[in-house]
């Protein structure tokens, strides 16, 4: 039986500064064995926890795509002990991963149906993941219209940008961005996610939702999307408890009788209001 605890060998091929405030760095990372690459069969929402040798592991959401295979992506801000060992390391290093662990966004029930995405800050890692999977041109027949609305303090703070910006001259993807004050330049959207999820009014008809960012985003974007006739059932959202073994083993993540390692990240709306609010 595999030790789940046992961390795959992988490489640090590239470790670049992320947004202009140098807090969020994105890491390419490959495997050393492809007998692993093999087994790691990952979807659009899971996360992994990366081990820093000597310095501990954290968990972060995959931002690379089953469809781009042969690397994870992260993209990790710098907080404390494991994150900024992460920051400096240099390409090349050796380091660990246990994964792919938690659920996914329920992309087999979205099959069919429109998909409306709302993402802040840098909780768009997995979000990322969703939009690149469905774009792919072996997936996106299977997806109806497909819109997102990503919000950022200020222009530097997105995650992606190039990539933004190729998606956003595409037709089969509505690509808004909105940050919270104007600045000179600026061609996007001002104002507040939850406000401009109002202002673009997707329809909610033969359609989801997943809503990913801080709690104050999500706290005032489900009113939102529940008043333009989303059902919680098809509110999706991804939670980031504190976690330690990801695997449903310590106890660390709990919420009610859920654990968010391994029953989550990904619940809908539905399930969390059965949960005690503590989350
Ligand atoms: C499922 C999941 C996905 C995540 N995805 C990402 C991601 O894509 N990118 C990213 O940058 N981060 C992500 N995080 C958060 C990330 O795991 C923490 O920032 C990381 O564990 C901090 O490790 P550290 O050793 O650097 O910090 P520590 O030295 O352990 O702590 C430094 C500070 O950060 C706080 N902190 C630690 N963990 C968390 C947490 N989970 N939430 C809020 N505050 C915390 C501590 O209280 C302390 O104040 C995710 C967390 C979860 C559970
Ligand atoms: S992190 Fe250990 S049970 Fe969830």
């Amino acid at each position: 039986m595999n030790n789940p605890y046992l961390p795959l060998p992988m490489r640090l091929e590239k470790n670049f500064i992320e947004t202009e405030d140098k807090n969020i760095r994105t890491f390419t990372l490959t495997f050393v064995n492809k007998e692993d690459e093999e087994k790691f069969q990952y979807m659009p929402g899971q996360f992994a926890e990366v081990c820093v040798y000597g310095k501990g592991e954290a968990p972060f959401g995959i931002a690379s795509s089953p469809t781009e295979p042969g690397k994870l992506v992260f993209s990790v801000m710098k907080v404390g002990k494991v994150t900024t060992a992460l920051h400096d390391m240099p390409e090349g290093t050796l380091l660990g991963v246990r994964g792919p662990l938690g659920n996914y966004y329920p992309l087999e029930e979205i099959e069919g149906k429109d998909l409306v995405i709302v993402g802040g800050g840098f909780a768009y890692t997995t979000l990322r993941s969703t939009i690149a999977y469905i774009l792919n041109e072996k997936n996106r027949a299977r997806f109806g219209k497909l819109t997102v609305i990503y919000g950022a303090r200020n222009p530097g703070l997105f995650l992606y940008k190039d990539e933004i910006a190729e998606w956003q001259k595409r037709d089969d993807i509505e690509f808004i961005t909105t940050i919270d004050r104007e600045v000179p330049g600026w061609t996007g959207r001002v104002g507040f996610i939850p406000a401009v999820t109002e202002q673009v009014a997707p329809s909610s008809e033969n359609s989801y939702a997943i809503v990913c960012g801080p709690p104050v985003m999500i706290k005032f974007t489900l009113p939102v999307l529940e008043k333009l006739g989303f059902p919680p059932e098809r509110i999706v959202n991804s939670l980031e408890n504190r976690m330690k073994c990801g695997i449903g083993m310590c106890g660390r993540c709990n919420v009610g009788n859920k654990f968010v390692c391994k029953d989550g990240p990904v619940f809908t709306l539905a399930q969390l209001q059965k949960l005690p609010g503590e989350y």
